[in-house]
């Protein structure tokens, strides 16, 4: 049986741009998990949960506050883009915080990032943003917008 780390961490290893920094290493993904009040989902082709013994194309990871869940960490493997497993890990983030009890989910990007369409269109609107907050590889400065998403 594939661990589910490993799983999150092949995935990890392809979908985010090196430019940015943003992908964690096993070391924090093993704290938040264990230590972090952290949740995690998994998606396969098809919009499914990965059979026993198949890897991941996608995967998010979050973490539960006070009637708020924050999404970390949301990535699926370039090959299986635009198939609409991103929306399809979203719903399952919503449905999990909210029996977790959230009213609203919560996450911070870069600006810029293409993944902003796919969160407005899922129902995160704007509700602040950090000046100059992340810095690239390169040294460019880039302002973290952070979107809220409310729970019926
Ligand atoms: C952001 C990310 C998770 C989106 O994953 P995805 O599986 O491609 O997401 P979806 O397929 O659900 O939606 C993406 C787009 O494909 C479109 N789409 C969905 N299903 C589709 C289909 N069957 N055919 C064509 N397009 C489709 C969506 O409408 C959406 O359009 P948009 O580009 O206007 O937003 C992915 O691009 C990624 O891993 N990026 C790098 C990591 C990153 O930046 N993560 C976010 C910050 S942590």
């Amino acid at each position: 049986m594939i661990d589910d780390i490993d799983r999150i961490m092949a995935v990890m290893a392809l979908a985010f741009d090196p430019a940015f920094g943003e992908a964690w290493n096993r070391r924090q993904v093993e704290d938040a998990m264990h230590f972090g009040n952290c949740h995690y989902g998994l998606a396969a082709a098809g919009c499914l949960p990965p059979a026993d013994d198949a890897p991941a194309a996608g995967f998010f990871l979050s973490r539960t506050g006070f009637e708020e869940e924050e999404l970390l960490l949301l990535g699926v493997s370039p090959a299986f883009r635009k198939q609409g497993l991103g929306r399809y890990l979203l719903e399952d983030l919503r449905r999990g915080a909210s029996e977790r009890g959230a009213k609203r989910l919560l996450l911070e990007m870069r600006r810029g990032n293409p993944a902003e369409s796919l969160y407005k269109a899922f129902g995160f609107y704007q509700i602040g943003e950090r000046r100059d907050y992340y810095r690239t590889q390169g040294g460019d400065r880039i302002d973290a917008i952070t979107f809220a998403c409310d729970i019926e």
